[in-house]
């Protein structure tokens, strides 16, 4: 059974709205745009221009009020939009509790968050190479067990401990990814990053205070339908369709995202659009980079406008055999 649960926290409750407190280490900080504090697989910071261009024309012209992301990953899109345009709710959701989690932590436990990432830090960058390898195994193990019988309704002390050991982790483990096995256990091995910034305490500050006003949910993508109006504009970013059999890149939670799984959410998109009249934009692979009779995508959107834009991922592992490659974005306006 998938949890859902709406966080909204008030904006007076937040320590974090203007000159920031409880910190030492805070107190001459400078403010960052916000931006991705994670490094999620399917990240989109490298497509934001090309995005840009095919935002609603209706978010320059103020008629929408209400910004959706359904799976949020890092976030690149909310980050992008939520400074470009003045909006006034802002809903964000993913299956991931572990991810939203981090995301209510820094909402409302920044300072707490950035001590305990500091102390990590610390600690890491002081080691040898032997030594940080036992450190981030020993998180690891910490950060699998905790899940057993792990609270996600609120947020304590234990929360916070939980999210810095995440964030180390994705900033120290091979590649920033974020990947678990079968039973849920987080699988990545140690990483060799010289010197990782795992304590960015500018930007989590900014990114805390852009949460402020923002209800996050931790459930199926469909679990925010009730918010969604035509003054709303959703971006939908699933799990990518593999474009090459091989590919593990669908599996970012327990169960996978599969072909039918793509379906549902096309006749989601349809109840979206046809139901509520709001803007709706989603992206995903294009199949007609590996296979050009691969008609997918282009079938079950072929009401939409579907637009090519470049993506700088790969699909070959061999470097002389790479191209460039597409992604698809389905909008409906
Ligand atoms: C492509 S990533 C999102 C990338 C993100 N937009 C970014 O820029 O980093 C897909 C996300 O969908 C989430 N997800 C998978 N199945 C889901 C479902 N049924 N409902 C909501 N989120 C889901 C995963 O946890 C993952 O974080």
């Amino acid at each position: 059974m998938i949890q859902s649960e709406i966080f909204n926290i008030p904006k007076e409750k937040s320590s974090l709205v203007g000159v920031v407190s409880g910190s030492s280490r805070n107190a001459d900080c400078p403010v960052a745009s916000p931006r991705p504090f994670l490094k999620w697989v399917g990240g989109k910071t490298q497509l934001l221009e090309q995005f840009a261009q095919l935002y609603p024309q209706q978010l320059k012209e103020r008629k929408i009020d209400k910004y959706f992301e359904l799976f949020l990953g890092a976030g690149a899109v909310f980050f992008d939009v939520i400074q470009k345009y003045p909006i006034d709710k802002v809903f964000l959701n993913d299956i991931n509790q572990d991810l939203i989690l981090s995301y209510r932590v820094i909402q409302n436990n920044a300072d707490n968050l950035i001590e305990s990432l500091f102390d990590l830090q610390q600690n890491y960058h002081q080691s040898d190479k032997e030594r940080r390898q036992q450190i981030f195994y020993q998180i690891r193990q910490n950060y699998n067990q905790q899940r057993i019988n792990f609270d996600y309704s609120q947020i304590s002390s234990e929360s916070i401990k939980r999210v810095a050991w995440l964030i180390f982790l994705n900033k120290t483990c091979f590649n920033g990814l974020y990947r678990t096995n079968q039973k849920g256990d987080f699988n990545v091995p140690c990483g060799r990053y010289k010197n990782p910034n795992i304590c960015n305490q500018s930007n989590i500050l900014a990114v805390s205070k852009v949460l402020q006003q923002v209800t996050l949910q931790s459930g199926d993508y469909s679990s925010l339908d009730k918010f969604i109006d035509n003054r709303s504009f959703v971006y939908i970013d699933p799990p990518y369709r593999p474009i090459k059999k091989t590919s593990s890149f669908t599996t970012y939670a327990k169960s996978g995202f599969s072909d039918r799984n793509q379906i549902e959410l096309s006749k989601y998109y349809q109840h979206l659009s046809k139901n509520y009249h709001a803007k709706v934009m989603l992206s995903n692979s294009n199949p007609h980079n590996t296979d050009i009779e691969d008609d997918f995508f282009h079938n079950l959107y072929q009401e939409y406008k579907i637009t090519e834009v470049y993506a700088h991922r790969m699909v070959n592992s061999d470097a002389s055999k790479r191209g460039k490659i597409t992604e698809l974005v389905i909008t409906n306006y």
